[in-house]
């Protein structure tokens, strides 16, 4: 029986979500990545699923898996990959949900074999991979974009800045000063604040219970 309510109040609406990390290929054997085990973006996938609404959930590595008939898993490796599955069905969705946690930079050049230690050091270059919430809120029409921010210091002020630069509707800022909140922990802290900053701070909650805070922000913006 799912922890989620029913009400069947996101009937007809389409959406995207992402979840979990990214892999980062270094060689053919190793990777950059982080510890994102994808439980909130699968969280908020199957709430939206139970209340009608038809999901895409687009997935780096985890080994979390979902079932229901309303939810469509596609499962990707890097950040270019979820920038290419979101942006093809971007069009078509009334809302974005980004719970991925994105790598922001990946290996320039990917050995073609698995690279040998026989260097005492040795430096691996970087480059930017594309901000898949940025390039799809820029190019919005109708669309309802939720993000998620970690910041470690002034929080709401970077939040902020990234409602405005990614032209976010809500963001969902993680507090890490709470003991029980972040990586692998059962629950999260999070404050909400609007594109207009109106601010909500949350009391600590298990995951599902902040998957259903976001899915009740989603269905009030249609209600
Ligand atoms: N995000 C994304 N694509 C990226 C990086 C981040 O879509 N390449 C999304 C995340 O899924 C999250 C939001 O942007 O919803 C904020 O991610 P975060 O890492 O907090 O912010 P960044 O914009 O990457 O900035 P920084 O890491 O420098 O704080
Ligand atoms: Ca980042």
């Amino acid at each position: 029986e799912s922890k989620f309510s029913k009400t069947q109040l996101l009937i007809k609406k389409k959406i995207l979500i992402t979840a979990g990390p990214t892999y980062e290929a270094i060689d053919p054997v190793r990777f950059i990545g982080n510890h994102s085990s994808g439980k909130m973006g699968f969280d908020i996938a199957l709430a939206a699923a139970e209340n009608g609404a038809e999901v895409i959930l687009v997935s780096g590595p985890s080994s979390l898996s979902i079932s229901h008939p309303n939810v469509r898993l596609i499962r990707v490796q890097t950040a270019v990959e979820m920038f290419d599955a979101c942006d093809s069905v971007f069009d078509s969705v009334d809302v974005l949900v980004g719970a991925a946690a994105v790598a922001d930079y990946r290996p320039k050049h990917v050995a073609d074999e698995k690279i040998k230690k026989d260097a005492d050091s040795f430096v691996i270059e970087l480059e930017k991979n594309p901000d898949i919430l940025a390039t799809l809120g820029n190019k919005k029409k109708e669309q309802f974009i939720v993000g998620f921010a970690l910041e470690t210091t002034n929080e709401i002020e970077h939040a902020k800045q990234k409602i405005v630069k990614k032209n976010l509707d809500l963001i969902v800022l993680n507090s890490l000063k709470d003991e029980g909140a972040g990586f692998g922990k059962p629950t999260n802290k999070v404050t909400f604040i609007t594109k207009n900053f109106d601010i909500e701070s949350m009391p600590l909650k298990t995951k599902e219970a902040v998957a259903s805070d976001i899915v009740n922000k989603i269905i009030e913006h249609y209600a």
